[in-house]
């Protein structure tokens, strides 16, 4: 497969509908890493290793020199809100980046101005904004965003683009007619169809452009068949959905963990409190329920209560998001854990995460954009289920279980990287390491 993967030449245009909290965090964090005033930590691209090869050959390189990945410096970033704000002065509206890092970055962030959104407000009730798209039907809604990214990549010379919706939570809706084939999808755009979505117009045009599109919220968006329809037919990558961050990336470290040594769950009890805009959106209990769904799958896809009723069948799962402005975007998380262990005994784990949920969130945002861009290059399209590492709902072929087993994640992203590179995948099997080692003495 190697010699399929186009090297990463000429500059990429990173296109982010929604320049909230964890857009600007993730583009000034950008900037701030190119001049060299901080560290992209948390980011597995810039800041990790991979192993290939046996445990004693000890090559270990960084993902970013085994892959070809688009180098910082090529990138250029453009995006769309329902606010006018550029993204410095959203920035300091969000409040997640100290004020001298800010202006450290103040001209490259100041300019980067949105596009006007395509927008609903029947999607996002808790938003006013008025920066916003006309239109007579979606159809042409759809069209000035395939305009605005033409606009985009020859204005700022790029050679690719990838799109990494950032945007709010949108209302919990399921699939429906419309969303069944990209006919009806297409019909629906002309119709006006209350079904489609602001971020599936996003969705829709990227794949149309063939620009690969990642999904950071809980939306349904490209986890249609129709969108599904479209990236087949123009060959483009889709991840989603729901960036992996905070509480929900603890409970995929740790329910593993309690899973791995046969301990037994009878109930997980977890409640935030957030006050940066995301919470604002999310108190509307129709856009709580989105990210509820989300949220509420992990731990039945880890514990598989139905192979295993005699540690799980009971557990009781509930997760709640209260908005509370006072703590902005430092979210604050309680998880209250009821376990047991041998002959049944009760035992309790009690994790209090004091995290920044955009900070967690915006090396995910660089890793699924460069990713996103390598699977393209790569000949790989559709649903790309190895980026599920970073997402709390991941995206999978039809009547196929998620994997939400970070470490198993983990093993699936770094494999297909092998994959692509021509190395041997690991199994971490390892007995040919004791038959070596046999054979020598004999
Ligand atoms: N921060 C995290 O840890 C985290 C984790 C998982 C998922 N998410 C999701 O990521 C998204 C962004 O989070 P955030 O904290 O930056 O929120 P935010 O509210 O700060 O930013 C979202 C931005 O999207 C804009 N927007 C809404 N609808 C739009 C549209 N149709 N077109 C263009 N812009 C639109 C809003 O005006 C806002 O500026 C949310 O959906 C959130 O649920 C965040």
């Amino acid at each position: 497969m190697k010699e399929q993967v186009k090297p990463a030449t000429g500059k990429l245009g990173i296109l982010i509908p929604g320049l909230g909290a964890v857009a600007t965090t993730f583009i000034a964090g950008v900037e701030a890493v190119k001049k060299g005033l901080a560290q992209p930590i948390g980011s597995l691209t810039q800041m990790s290793n991979i192993r290939v090869g046996k445990r004693t050959e000890d090559r270990n390189p960084k993902i970013k020199d085994f892959v070809p990945l688009a180098d910082l410096n090529d990138i250029v970033f453009g995006g769309w809100d329902v606010y006018a704000d550029n993204v410095y002065v959203a920035a300091s509206k969000a409040k997640v980046l100290e004020k001298d890092l800010l202006f450290a970055v103040k001209a490259e962030l100041e300019a980067i101005v949105p596009m006007k959104a395509a927008f609903d407000r029947r999607y996002v009730k808790n938003l006013d904004g008025t920066y916003i798209k006309s239109f007579v039907t979606k159809q042409d809604l759809a069209e000035q965003v395939i305009q605005d990214m033409r606009n985009f990549k020859a204005d700022n010379n790029c050679e690719r683009l990838v799109m990494v919706w950032c945007g709010s939570t949108e209302i919990y809706h399921q699939i429906s007619d419309v969303h069944l084939t990209l006919a009806a999808f297409e019909e629906g755009l002309r119709n006006n169809d209350p079904e489609i979505a602001p971020s599936m117009i996003y969705a829709y045009a990227a794949l149309k452009e063939g620009v690969p599109f990642a999904n950071g919220a809980p939306n349904l968006t490209v986890d249609t068949p129709a969108l599904l329809e479209l990236a087949s037919l123009t060959h483009t990558p889709v991840a989603g959905k729901d960036f992996k961050t905070g509480q929900t990336l603890m409970k995929t470290i740790i329910a593993p963990g309690l899973s791995a040594r046969a301990l037994g769950v009878r109930g997980w009890f977890s409640t935030n409190i957030l006050g940066n805009r995301d919470g604002l959106v999310l108190d509307d209990p129709d856009n709580f329920k989105t990210k509820e769904v989300s949220k509420l799958s992990v731990l039945d896809e880890i514990f598989r209560p139905e192979a295993n009723p005699d540690l799980y069948a009971d557990m009781y799962h509930k997760v709640r998001i209260n908005y509370y402005p006072p703590h902005g975007d430092n979210k604050e998380s309680w998880d209250n854990i009821d376990i047991f262990g041998w002959l049944g005994y009760p035992m309790q784990i009690k994790i209090n995460f004091l995290c920044r949920d955009s900070i967690l969130a915006a090396p995910i945002v660089l890793d699924l954009a460069l990713f996103m861009d390598l699977s393209k290059r790569a000949g790989m399209s559709g649903i790309q289920e190895w980026l599920s590492f970073y997402l709390k709902s991941p995206q999978t072929a039809e009547g196929l279980r998620a994997e939400h087993d970070i470490f198993k994640q983990l093993m699936k992203l770094q494999n297909t990287l092998r994959h692509m590179m021509d190395e041997d995948l690991i199994t971490h099997l390892g007995l040919d390491y004791y038959q070596d080692l046999v054979d020598s003495i004999q």
